[in-house]
């Protein structure tokens, strides 16, 4: 069978990146140029700033990831490009420079769901990965249970009600006066602090739902940090973080280990940036491990936003014929599993 060559170029939201996958699985080249130190200023990520950002470098991060993955513009197949979802004028970046090579070239377009290139990262970590499997999507814009039924065919199980994984961390990071992103901060602090000392909220919705909710887990935890100002008692950062930390892992994993039963599988694999995180990691592995279930994770530059992710998504729309053609548009809140 030929080998078939993607160009992928992922511009969704604070990450400029190309990569050069080959048959989905195959990492040539990945290059990813973060404007982190630019949008900490700000707290967050400032849309206008992040699309401005990206025309800046786009040029140049794709021809590094050509140049990385030694092969001529001639030599690939297609061009995949995330159409969403993320910030529109970011988004739009990408896509067009995406378009014109396709055009330029004479090589189809392939849109891609950013969420699925989440999802993707672990078919290059794990090569003999087949669904099968559960898959858990935390990421700073999306919180996602879904029930991976075979190479881009899915059903979305459970998701976020209110704030995402990641968003919440953000928001307590930011409380507590850690900066952004707080994810890898609350991470961190966490280790130094106290799980078990404060009792923080688990939501739980009826018995059938795998959803989740962590804007009142969030609430909770800038109530108390208020009334301990209000009360001018000393607050324990590092125990605010991990106990925040422990309710939320809590609720992810519960619900990840319940759809595993109900839909009789015994494979998770964790996705997106907060994928990353290493008590959402012993936790899912401890759990797994008592019930029989096998837990992969990506390495952490294939959680956080790149784009060989979105190279391995865009082969598997490939070689089912989803192709696209250049009036493509970038759609800022593109659902999962929606085309
Ligand atoms: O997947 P990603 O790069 O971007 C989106 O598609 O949203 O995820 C970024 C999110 C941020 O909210 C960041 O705080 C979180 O992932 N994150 C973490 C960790 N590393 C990144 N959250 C918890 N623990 C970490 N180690
Ligand atoms: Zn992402």
């Amino acid at each position: 069978m030929k080998n078939i060559k993607i160009l992928a170029i992922e511009s969704s939201c604070d990450e400029t990146a190309a990569a050069v996958v080959v048959n989905g699985r195959e990492v040539l080249s990945n290059v990813i140029a973060s404007q982190i130190d630019i949008h900490t200023k700000f707290g967050g990520v400032v849309p206008e700033v992040a699309s401005r950002k990206h025309i800046e470098v786009i040029s140049a991060v794709v021809k590094e990831a050509m140049d990385k993955a030694n092969i001529t513009l001639q030599d690939i197949d297609a061009v995949g490009v995330t159409y969403g979802p993320g910030l529109v004028g970011a988004l739009l970046v990408g896509m067009q420079y995406a378009k014109s090579l396709a055009y330029a070239l004479g090589k189809p377009l392939i849109g891609v769901n950013h969420i699925e290139g989440h999802i993707c990262a672990n078919f290059i970590e794990h090569k003999d990965l087949m669904p099968p499997f559960i898959c858990l999507v935390v990421s700073g814009g999306h919180s996602f249970i879904v029930y991976m039924k075979d190479f881009g065919d899915f059903e979305v199980i459970g998701q976020t009600r209110d704030d995402a994984a990641g968003e919440a961390y953000d928001k307590v990071a930011r409380a507590i006066g850690l900066g952004y992103p707080g994810g890898p901060k609350i991470d961190k602090l966490s280790k130094e602090g106290n799980a078990e000392a404060i009792k923080f909220p688990r939501a739980n919705f009826h018995e059938e739902s795998l959803d989740f909710s962590f804007s009142g887990l969030k609430s909770a935890v800038l109530n108390y940090l208020n009334k301990m100002e209000m009360t001018g008692q000393e607050i324990n950062r590092a125990d605010v973080a991990a106990s925040f930390q422990k309710a939320l892992v809590d609720v992810l994993v519960d619900n990840v280990i319940k759809t595993c039963k109900i839909k009789g599988v015994d494979k998770i694999a964790i996705a997106g940036g907060v994928a990353s995180n290493s008590t959402l990691r012993e936790a899912m592995i401890k759990e797994g491990e008592k019930r029989g279930i096998k837990v992969l994770f990506p390495s952490p530059v294939l959680c956080t936003d790149n784009a060989a992710m979105i190279g391995s998504a865009a082969y598997f729309e490939y070689i089912n014929g989803r192709t696209a053609d250049l009036t493509l548009n970038a759609v800022p809140n593109l659902k999962l599993g929606e085309r």
